[in-house]
C-alpha cells in the first residue's frame, strides 16, 4: 500500500469548509477504493493564527511544507480583516519559491450544470477547455516599489519580468497538455501594446510550435480572449496565458462553466522536486462564511487532479466519476441553483463513489 503524505492548509473563510469537505470524501474514497492511503497534517495558517501569533504563516512555513508530496489549499484571505496584500502573499510565495510554474486550470460544462451562456450546455454546445497559467514569474514578481509615499506626487512600479525559459516551459507544458486532449493550443498575448513581454511571448511559440507539428496553435490578445470565451467559448481546448492573463481568463473560465464553485486548480513543479499545491480557483468567499452552503466540487475535482498527480489515476478517476453523477443528479448548492448545504454534496458524492 502506497501512503501519501499531505499537507492541508485550509486557510480562511469557506477555505475550511471545502478542504473539511474534501478530506471527508478522502477518507470515503481511501475504505472504498483500497491500495492508498493518505496521511495528513493539518496547518493551521490564515487570519486566526495572525490573531494569536502576529503572523499569517509560521516564518518556517515554506521548510515546514517542503516534505509533503502535495499539498491541498483551501483559500486564503479575509479583507474585512486583515489586508489582502498580507494575506495572500504566502500563497504566491510558496508558488514562487517552489517553482510550480505550471497552474492548470480546467474548466468543463458538466451534465446537469446550466452555464450563464444562454447557447450552451454539456451536449449540444460543450465547453471543455484548460487554461494553463504561468505561475512562477511574469506580473506577480515583488519587483518594483513605491516613492514619496503619500504625497500628491507619489509614484509606484511594479515590473513584469517574462523569462525566454519561463515562456518555453510553459508552451511546452502546454503542447504536451494539447497531445492529449484535442490538439489545439491558443496562445495569449497582448503584444500589440505590452511590446517588450508579449513579443517575446510571440517569438518564443513560433520556435516552440515547429516542434509540435500535431497541434494547430493560435494566438489571440487577452482583451480578444476574454470576449471569446463568451462568444465562442468551445472553441477552446488548451489556453496559455501569462500569470496575470490566466488568473483573470479562469475566473471568466470558471464562471461560463457553472461557477467558481465548480473550478480546480492544480500548482505543478513537472520536476516533482518540491510538493505541488491543488486548490480551488475560488478565494474564501467571506459572503457565505459560516452558512454551510460551500460548494465543495471545485476543492474535490482539485483533489482529483492531485491524486492523478500522485498516481492514484484508479481513485482519482472513481471519484471525478462520483462527482460527476452528483452533479448529473441534480444535487446542487445554491450556487448552482440548488438548496443542499455543503455537507448535503459531502454525501451525495460519498454514496456514488
Ligand atoms: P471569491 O472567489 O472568494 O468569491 C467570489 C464570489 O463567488 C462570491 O460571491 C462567493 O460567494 C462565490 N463563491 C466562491 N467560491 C464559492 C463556492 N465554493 N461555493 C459557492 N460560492 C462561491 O472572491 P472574492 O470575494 O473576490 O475574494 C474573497 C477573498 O478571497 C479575498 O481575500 C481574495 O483576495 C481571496 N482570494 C483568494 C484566492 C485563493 O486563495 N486562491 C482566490 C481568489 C480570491
Ligand atoms: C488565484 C487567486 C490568487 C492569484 C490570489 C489569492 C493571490 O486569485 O489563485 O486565482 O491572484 O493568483
Ligand atoms: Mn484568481
Amino acid at each position: 500500500m502506497t501512503t501519501h503524505k499531505i499537507a492541508l492548509y485550509p486557510g480562511d473563510g469557506i477555505g475550511q469548509e471545502v478542504v473539511d469537505a474534501t478530506v471527508a470524501v478522502l477518507d470515503a474514497l481511501q475504505e472504498k477504493a483500497g491500495g492508498f492511503a493518505l496521511e495528513t497534517t493539518r496547518f493551521p495558517w490564515g487570519v486566526d493564527y495572525y490573531d494569536d501569533h502576529g503572523e499569517i504563516v509560521a516564518d518556517d512555513y515554506l521548510d515546514q511544507l517542503r516534505g509533503f508530496d502535495a499539498i491541498l489549499l483551501g483559500a486564503v484571505g479575509y479583507p474585512a480583516r486583515l489586508p489582502d496584500h498580507i494575506t495572500l502573499s504566502p500563497l504566491v510565495r510558496i508558488r514562487q519559491a517552489y517553482d510550480l510554474y505550471a497552474c492548470l486550470r480546467p474548466a468543463k460544462l458538466y451534465r446537469g450544470v446550466t452555464s450563464p451562456l444562454r447557447a450552451s450546455d454539456s451536449e449540444s454546445n460543450p465547453i471543455d477547455m484548460l487554461v494553463l497559467r504561468e505561475n512562477s514569474e511574469g506580473e506577480y514578481l515583488p519587483l518594483g516599489g513605491r516613492y514619496k509615499v503619500g504625497r500628491q506626487e507619489e509614484v509606484a512600479v511594479q515590473t513584469a519580468v517574462h523569462s525566454r525559459i519561463g515562456v518555453e516551459r510553459i508552451l511546452r507544458f502546454g503542447f504536451d497538455l494539447a497531445r492529449e486532449r484535442r490538439k489545439h493550443l491558443t496562445m495569449v498575448t497582448k503584444s500589440n501594446a505590452l511590446r517588450y513581454g508579449f513579443v517575446l511571448w510571440d517569438e518564443v511559440l513560433d520556435v516552440v510550435r515547429g516542434d509540435y507539428p500535431d497541434v494547430t496553435t493560435d494566438k489571440i490578445h487577452a482583451d480578444a480572449v476574454a470576449m471569446d470565451f463568451v462568444r465562442r467559448p468551445e472553441y477552446f481546448d488548451v489556453v496559455v496565458g501569462s500569470n496575470l492573463f490566466g488568473d483573470l481568463l479562469t475566473d471568466l473560465s470558471g464562471v461560463i462553466t457553472g461557477g467558481l464553485g465548480l473550478a480546480p486548480s492544480a500548482n505543478i513543479d513537472p520536476t516533482r522536486e518540491y510538493p505541488s499545491v491543488f486548490e480551488p480557483v475560488h478565494g474564501s468567499a467571506p459572503d457565505i462564511h459560516r452558512q454551510g452552503v460551500a460548494n465543495p466540487i471545485a476543492c474535490l475535482l482539485s483533489a482529483v487532479m492531485m491524486l492523478e498527480w500522485l498516481g492514484e489515476k484508479g481513485p482519482g478517476a472513481t471519484l471525478q466519476k462520483a462527482i460527476e453523477v452528483t452533479l448529473a443528479d441534480g444535487c446542487h448548492t445554491p450556487d448552482l441553483g440548488g438548496s443542499l448545504k455543503t455537507v448535503e454534496v459531502v454525501s451525495s458524492v460519498i454514496e456514488r463513489l
